[in-house]
């Protein structure tokens, strides 16, 4: 597609019931009331000079650019401030107003660098078109007097630089922060000739408190703030709209190119998850794609303590199917698996679990969202019917109370966060249960009304409480529950609920919670018009993950706030692709759409649409499969995009596992960690070198478009496929838009969708069926999918998991905004700035105790294992909580997780783990072992061709 720009309207969109009429140079325009001139103007193809107006912010009025003429009034208003009125007729070019915006545009000029030709914006800058639309010919004041040409530039960011020279001080930049990202990093200081946009107390960009997001370069109509991509590389000429390859937001991006080079990401306005906007991950963090480190030909070695030998496509593949051939003949058919991955298409996520169903003949597929979401899946579909979140991400506009559970988005899901922000900043009330004090809790005009830190591992106790509550002050909607409900069930859980040691009392003696904070939170939720629950992986990744699932469930039925706008169960997927990878039956349990492998007729449609037979038993799970190959009875795995060894809790056994295969095939853009066990390495493709479709945490599913060939020379469905031929079976699919033809064919929930709807609609939630043929924004509206809302019974179980002398504290994990998952991508970009290790955050309490001080190395040990790392005395964890993040190898926080897991699903126990901190000595044995195996790692890298 070529580049062709967004239309900027000038002033946002606005929503009213209530329409105008008026006239704009003579053509009848109606509108919503409340819009502005400009805005009407620019619907109607009138376009108004303008320079300090941009329509994801709220107008300024401060540059005159934009003055028209209003028949009847006085003056020359400016058309971003002035709304339309019934009747108006508006003049928006005369030789009046040419005049005036000239001799505007003169002022603008005298006190600007005139080196448009070596401007790195040359060709897509505003002040330059629109001296151009206004006719600048000449500048009277010339550049004598005083100006601010000489200004320093600051390029401390790594992605952009900031050059005062040539800012025109229109605070879009300083409004985009404030009302788009909502950090309020930037202001305008000093008044008159001196005012000048500052970051943070007047610091360089990279001290102040900015995150990089990106809104103020894309607001900024000049060079001042641009990227130091386009600086290096020049402007972009053509672009392809994709979807980000992050998190579970599911942010629309145009991939601005040269030829098959980035040159930038701009995030879509017409992007339905984000509208426009987006954090530094998915604006900036592309760089892995062409990072040195990328393994691009296939490489194999007979023993992993061998040398990797680089071959071709051909013999891997042979290989691999000869080596799978060979250990089902030996071991049995149920002696290999796969494991599908979540960075990875819908498309592709679909052809590992059809390999391993259709090809191995076995159901031993799963996939990471077992160690993140599977409580989810479980929890919701017992109780409203199917595993889905709720709600879309705009629902949260209409919330009058969030309750934000065991989940830190400002993190991990920015952009959702900034919008959840916007609304808090209009007037909506805060919950946070967390054992953290998250940004969240309290930030530029945000502030939680209330904070429960609760101890690591008593979400459900405390979710049971608030519930108490509810029931016991009659704040259950009774007609909702009456007729949305199964009324059984509600009476056996009120039953229960109202047991005395579900009471705020007998549970703050276990959470840590103050009684009364939990009584005044459940009043306000329960009291709320619109109350919804927005949650993380600090409620699933839990012993009792799916029962907080559950019980978060009961809350919203009892208080009503299911099934409109506003309200929800709503999880906040991890990875990109999470939500798509469960969708597309990655699970042993699951065919594509949440149908149990034991339901014969769903098997004999796939049966049928495959020409295979498949097994009606579940298959093994991810962890049961380390266990069957410690056993000796699981001898080889296909793992896709997915790095078991750093992601999955206790490391050891997770090696063990590995080391007891014959053939583990790791296919990724990495040498990762889990590469460190495999036999065969199939070098994988990155989001921007193919074809398919993400679907991010509100079910909604994305296109994602090939911007460049695949460095590596095949996209990873067509890998799989090569796989699934090369072991007899005749798959012919020449593009994903046949594999997602088969998956609606197959699938209720996906049957309106192909990628011909998708490039026409841009984005759908499924379900897209006959019954929602434009898809489904809010679940559950009139009824829930398995008829009557379940009531179940949620008892707090506490964790085995149990401090002690040995290990007196607990230790809980978590992400942090600039790095992704276990930073194999992240880490090869400039976000290293901001996070280059992993940290141990510890109360001073805590740290006085052990003489540790910011900054000391210490050992973090639990009964799994050790590792050392720096500490951070900090406030933000309450005392005996001790927190870290699992972004780097060299610190590998899950060394020290325990096999603990959900009753339900086996998602580990990652948020709760006893240990012990004391100041180190020295890397603990398998650190300095990793090290050395790095170095191996970082050599094989160096050997082998670089992506260019
Ligand atoms: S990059 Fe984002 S956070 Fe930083 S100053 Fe700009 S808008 Fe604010
Ligand atoms: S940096 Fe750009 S957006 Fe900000 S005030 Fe200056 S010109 Fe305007
Ligand atoms: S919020 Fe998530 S999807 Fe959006 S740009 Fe950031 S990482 Fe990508
Ligand atoms: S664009 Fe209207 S005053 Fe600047």
């Amino acid at each position: 597609m070529s580049l062709v720009s967004e239309i900027d309207f000038g002033t946002p969109a606005v929503k009213s019931p209530e329409t105008v009429s008026l006239t704009i140079d003579g053509q009848a325009v109606t509108v919503p009331e409340g819009t502005s001139i400009m805005r009407a103007a620019r619907e109607a193809g009138i376009k108004v000079p303008k320079l300090c107006a941009y329509d994801m912010v709220q107008s300024f009025g401060s540059c005159r650019m934009c003055l028209v003429e209003i028949k009847g009034r006085p003056g020359t208003p400016a058309s971003c401030t002035t709304p339309v009125a019934e009747g108006m007729e508006v003049t928006t070019q005369n030789q009046r107003l040419a005049k005036l915006r000239r001799n505007v545009m003169e002022l603008y000029i005298s006190d600007h660098p005139l080196d448009c030709l070596t401007c790195a914006a040359n060709g897509n800058c505003e002040l330059q078109d629109t001296a151009g639309e206004v006719g600048l010919r000449e500048v009277r004041y010339g550049y004598a007097g005083a100006n601010h040409l000489d200004q320093e530039k600051d390029a401390s960011n790594p992605y952009f630089t900031f050059d005062p020279a040539k800012c025109i001080v229109c605070s879009r930049c300083v409004r985009a922060c404030e009302e788009v990202q909502g950090t309020f990093a930037l202001t305008i200081d000093g008044r008159g000739f001196a005012s000048h946009v500052a970051a943070g107390m007047d610091e360089d960009f990279l001290q102040s408190e900015c995150v990089s997001c990106g809104a103020c370069v894309q607001a900024c109509p000049t060079a001042t703030l641009i990227e130091k991509s386009v600086i290096e590389m020049g402007q972009p000429e053509h672009g392809v709209v994709t979807t980000c390859a992050y998190c579970g937001v599911g942010c629309s991006f145009k991939a601005e190119m040269r030829g098959e080079e980035v040159v930038r990401m701009v995030p879509s306005k017409d992007g339905k998850a984000n509208h426009g906007h987006s954090c530094v991950k998915g604006r900036f963090a592309w760089g892995y794609a062409n990072h040195k480190d990328r393994i691009l030909k296939p490489m194999v070695r007979a023993k992993v303590t061998d040398p990797w030998r680089e071959v071709s496509w051909e013999e891997a593949i042979a290989h691999t199917a000869s080596e799978f051939r060979r250990i089902q003949a030996k071991y049995g058919k149920d002696s290999v698996g796969g494991i599908t991955s979540s960075r990875c298409t819908d498309e592709e996520t679909y052809l590992v679990q059809k390999l391993v169903r259709g090809v191995f003949g076995n159901n031993n597929t799963d996939t990471c969202a077992r160690v993140c979401h599977s409580p989810t899946g479980y929890g919701l579909s017992k109780t409203f019917g199917t595993s889905a979140g709720t709600q879309d991400f705009d629902s949260v506009a209409d919330a009058d109370v969030v309750m934000v559970i065991g989940a830190n988005p400002t993190d991990a899901h920015p952009v959702f966060a900034s919008h959840m922000k916007k609304r808090l900043r209009a007037g909506a009330k805060l919950i946070v249960v967390d054992p953290r004090r998250t940004d969240l809790v309290r930030s530029a005009h945000v502030e939680a009304q209330y904070h429960l830190p609760l101890r690591p591992g008593t979400n459900v106790a405390v979710l049971n409480a608030l519930a108490h509550v509810i029931v016991g002050e009659g704040l259950v909607r009774d007609d909702f529950v009456r007729e949305r409900c199964d009324t059984e069930a509600f009476a056996d859980w009120v039953a229960f609920i109202k047991r005395p040691e579900n009471s705020p009392e007998a549970v703050a003696k276990h959470s840590g919670v103050p009684a009364a904070t939990i009584r005044a939170a459940a009043r306000l939720y329960g009291g709320a018009g619109n109350g919804a629950i927005y949650y993380g992986l600090g409620v699933t990744e839990h012993s009792q993950g799916t029962t907080a699932v559950m019980a978060m469930a009961n809350l919203a039925m009892a208080t009503g706030n299911l099934g409109r706008r506003g309200v929800g169960v709503n999880p906040l997927r991890g990875q990109n692709n999470v939500q798509g990878s469960c969708d597309m039956g990655s699970f042993p349990h699951e065919l594509p759409g949440y149908r149990h492998i034991s339901d014969e007729k769903v098997r004999a449609l796939f049966e049928h649409d495959w020409g295979v037979s498949l097994e009606p038993e579940p298959g093994l799970r991810i962890n049961n499969m380390l266990d069957a190959a410690v056993d000796g009875s699981f001898k080889g795995i296909y793992i896709e995009g997915e790095d078991i060894l750093q992601s999955d809790p206790d490391t050891a056994h997770v090696a063990a596992g590995l080391a007891a295969m014959e053939c583990v095939v790791v296919q990724d853009l990495f040498l990762n960690e889990t590469a460190v066990y495999a036999h065969v390495f199939l070098p994988g493709s990155t989001f921007l070198e193919k074809d398919g479709t993400f679907i991010n945490a509100e079910r909604r599913i994305g296109m994602v478009r090939k911007a460049m060939r695949p460095k590596n020379g095949y996209a990873d469905w067509e890998i799989t496929q090569l796989i699934a031929r090369a072991m007899g079976k005749a798959w012919s699919y020449t593009h994903p838009s046949q594999i997602m033809d088969e998956i609606a064919r197959l699938t209720p929930t996906f049957a309106g969708v192909s990628f011909e709807r998708l490039e026409r609609e841009g984005s759908m939630q499924w379900p897209v069926n006959d019954k929602a043929p434009t898809g489904t924004p809010i679940m559950h509206v009139g009824g829930f999918v398995r008829g009557k809302g379940m009531f179940l019974v949620t008892e707090y179980v506490a964790t085995d998991e149990k401090t002690g002398p040995r290990f007196p504290l607990l230790l809980t994990t978590g992400r942090i905004l600039s790095q992704y998952n276990v930073g194999a991508q992240t880490r090869r970009t400039g976000n290293v700035v901001w996070h280059e290790e992993d940290r141990l955050e510890i109360h001073p309490h805590d740290a006085e105790q052990r003489g540790v001080r910011d900054g000391d190395w210490v050992r973090l040990a639990s009964r799994s294992g050790e590792t050392t790392l720096r500490a951070r005395v900090t406030e933000r964890v309450a005392p005996g909580v001790v927190y870290t993040t699992f972004h780097h190898p060299e610190t590998q926080a899950n060394v020290v997780t325990t096999d603990y897991s959900d009753w339900a699903t086996n998602c580990p126990e990652y948020k709760v783990t006893a240990v012990q901190v004391g100041l180190s000595n020295g890397p603990t044995e398998w650190q300095t072992r990793y090290e050395a195996q790095a170095e191996r790692s970082r050599r094989v890298a160096e050997a082998v061709p670089a992506a260019e």
